[in-house]
């Protein structure tokens, strides 16, 4: 593979705050260092890829609205193309709210907004984008009609698809056996497989269900457990970096950009895999989403060091 990677997602402005802990409900806590990054797991996985050398655009949606401009600038002095951005006018940028507590875990609230409002139709009208790309990039926070649309035109075009199925909700066979890369974390893998995915045997377990669907390669990321790959009857783990974590934010984003740009270089699947958890490794030793994304030479230099 080589070549072009469109990506079909959402485009958030996030307002991060830390915490020491999470508030219990109906508490009140204090927080600090409230921060406004540019997010949203589309945009994300985008730049992710982009950072580590990829040609990469997007497909999706901003309001018509400070956020929504800032989003856009934001992506494009990355390098990402956002010709085929749509500024509704009758809907507000997306928006997350995110907490994050001294371990490093977040909680995430999204106001989809714009990403909401995207339809089949629009993605119809990018077709071309798709049907010229090497590999087409999905999550789920915009609305699953549209982003089957966008697999449907990526199996009609030969367009290899890789889907992130974040945040999970149960997806149709037809649908994901039009899918080459599945790319859950642990949560979304058990919430979509009915399989609690608890180690490598369980991941192994939902994997399997997985390609029972119809979905070749199966990608699960594990956190601190690492990360498994699950394909042509073969099945790798391999263990997370030892890092000290200070935010979770946008490390299976960081994971799916640098995967996406290895395979995209004609690295192998395994090797892919080892890039992509090296980026995330760095990721998580940052805070925010888009702005604690490894650029490729530092991705390179951990690959050496850490080894
Ligand atoms: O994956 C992290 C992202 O999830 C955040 O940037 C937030 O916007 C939500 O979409």
């Amino acid at each position: 593979m080589s070549g072009h990677i469109c990506v079909v997602g959402s485009l958030n402005i996030d307002i991060a705050a830390r915490v020491e802990r999470m508030p219990a409900p109906g508490e009140t806590v204090g927080g600090f260092d409230m921060k406004i990054h540019p997010g949203g797991k589309g945009g994300n996985q985008a730049v992710a890829a982009a950072r580590m050398g990829g040609s990469v655009s997007i497909i999706g949606a901003v309001g018509n609205d400070d956020f929504g401009r800032m989003r856009k600038g934001w992506l494009e002095s990355e390098g990402v193309d956002t010709s085929l951005v749509r500024v509704d006018g009758s809907a507000p940028t997306g928006t997350a709210l995110i907490t994050v507590d001294g371990s490093g875990q977040n909680s995430i609230i999204v106001i989809p907004g714009a990403n909401g409002a995207i339809r089949p139709e629009h993605i119809e009208a990018a077709r071309h984008r798709i049907a010229s790309s090497a590999l087409l990039i999905c999550q789920l926070e915009i609305p699953v009609d549209a982003v089957s649309a966008a697999i449907r035109i990526a199996a009609e075009n030969g367009t290899p698809v890789l889907l992130n199925p974040a945040p999970a909700c149960p997806l149709e066979r037809d649908l994901l056996s039009s899918v080459d890369f599945l790319v859950p974390n642990e949560i979304e893998a058990a919430q979509m497989s009915g399989i609690e995915v608890t180690d490598v045997d369980s991941a192994v377990a939902a994997a399997e269900k997985f390609h029972d669907m119809g979905t070749r390669n199966v990608v699960i990321t594990m956190g601190s457990r690492g990360a498994m790959i699950s394909h042509a009857g073969r099945v790798r783990h391999w263990n997370a970096h030892n890092v000290k974590v200070v935010d979770t934010t946008a490390a299976g984003d960081s994971f799916i950009g640098a995967f996406a740009a290895s395979l995209m270089e004609g690295r192998s699947l395994e090797e892919a895999v080892e890039v992509a958890i090296f980026a995330s490794a760095i990721t998580v030793t940052r805070h925010g989403a888009q702005s604690s994304l490894p650029i490729r030479s530092e991705v390179e230099e951990a690959m050496v060091e850490w080894r």
